[in-house]
């Protein structure tokens, strides 16, 4: 069965400064490329801070809000825009819990990190919250939807 195209979905996913660093980007791209979605915006990026606290407008009243802020600009930042069939709820299922602790084995947080504070990467929750944070973090023509070429580029 083909899935309709009204069921295609775009998703921002972000690798944290943490992730950066410790080297797990072309780990983590490579899972969501492997598990077959596209990708169709990718930068690396120092987020200033009213941008770190837009994206995160709706937990400003969490006693952890200043340091998720401190956090995400604490260093480059990978974005990315991701399209697919389920995009979004899969990428969750992807990137695992909340708490790298309570995460499964298998999932990016629950191979790759500890704490909750520093785990490692963001997945958009909703399509709506997809379409807004790429629209927050990529520029117009930054993102760009794209179709596989007929031809074989190996023979
Ligand atoms: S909540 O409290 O239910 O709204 O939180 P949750 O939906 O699980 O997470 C929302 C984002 O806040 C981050 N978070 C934290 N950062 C730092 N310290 C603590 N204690 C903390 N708790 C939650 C969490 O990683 C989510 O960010 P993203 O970027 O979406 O992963």
């Amino acid at each position: 069965l083909i899935a309709s195209m009204d069921e295609v979905e775009e998703t921002y996913i972000m690798v944290k400064p943490d992730g950066v660093q410790r080297g797990l980007v072309g780990e983590i791209i490579s899972r969501f490329e492997k598990k077959g979605f596209k990708l169709t915006g990718l930068k690396l990026f120092q987020c200033p801070k009213e941008l770190a606290e837009e994206h995160y407008k709706d937990l400003q009243a969490k006693p952890f809000f200043p340091k998720l802020i401190q956090y995400i600009t604490s260093g480059p930042v990978v974005c990315m825009a991701w399209e697919g069939v389920g995009v979004v709820a899969s990428a969750r299922k992807l990137i695992g819990a909340t708490n790298p602790l309570q995460a499964e084995p298998g999932t990016i947080r629950g191979d790759l990190a500890v704490q909750t504070g520093r785990n490692v990467i963001h997945g958009s929750d909703s399509p709506e919250n997809g379409k807004r944070e790429i629209g927050l973090w990529f520029k117009e023509g930054e993102v760009c939807s794209w179709a596989p070429v007929q031809e074989p580029w190996l023979r």
